[in-house]
């Protein structure tokens, strides 16, 4: 590999969107094997390793989306409370292949700052990420703010420490769904050389 395809790769990892996935087409035990050895490539300080992903497959979804849906309505404000979100809750992870949580265990080393662990667990998502696009498998990290709350995390069975970072929604894109472009704002904006 060269650079040139390296950055090649990483403009071309993109977002697909639960509703443009085909929840049908299986992944191959090695692809997923793949995605996840990419995931704990991630670096992380202390070599703490926090990434931990809980993988919904199959009818198993129903209990994310439930769990999800439950979190959302326990701890919503009524007059916050919007029925369409509720129900989406519910509907994207059975549109899509697979979800993973998203989950960062610290590490014991108590000197590693909480933001730390999190960063590293970013890093091993977008890892996973960019392989996920290399194999043309569609990826879509969500966070709405009840995957964030103590509902969520108790449905996870989480650990005092654990953070539940997000979900990861998994499939490829439906037959016929083209890849989707998208632009960022001049990279030399946001650099200040000295
Ligand atoms: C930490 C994180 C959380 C995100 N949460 C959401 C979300 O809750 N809803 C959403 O529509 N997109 C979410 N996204 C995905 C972004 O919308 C997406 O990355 C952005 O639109 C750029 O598209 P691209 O990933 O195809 O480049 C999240 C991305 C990150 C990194």
């Amino acid at each position: 590999m060269n650079l040139h395809q390296a950055a090649e790769l990483i403009a071309h990892r993109r977002s697909i969107k639960p509703v443009d996935m085909d929840a049908e087409k299986s992944i191959s035990s090695e692809t997923w094997d793949t995605l996840i050895e990419c995931a704990n490539w991630a670096p992380s300080h202390g070599h703490t390793e926090p990434w931990r992903f809980i993988i919904y497959r199959g009818d198993s979804r129903n209990e994310i989306a439930k769990a999800l849906q439950d979190a959302y309505q326990a701890e919503t404000p009524a007059d916050e409370f919007r029925p369409e979100k509720h129900e989406k809750m519910g509907k994207n992870p059975l549109f899509s292949h697979a979800v993973a949580a998203i989950v960062m265990t610290p590490g014991d080393n108590e000197k590693i700052p909480e933001i730390e662990e999190i960063e590293a667990v970013a890093c091993a998502v977008q890892n996973m990420h960019l392989a996920a696009s290399a194999a043309g498998v569609g990826l879509f990290w969500s966070s709405p703010a009840a995957c964030y709350g103590e509902n969520f995390a108790q449905s996870l069975q989480l650990g005092s420490k654990d953070k539940c970072l997000g979900l990861l929604y998994i499939g490829y894109p439906k037959e016929g769904k083209a890849w989707p472009k998208m632009v960022r704002k001049p990279a030399a904006d946001k650099v200040i050389w000295k």
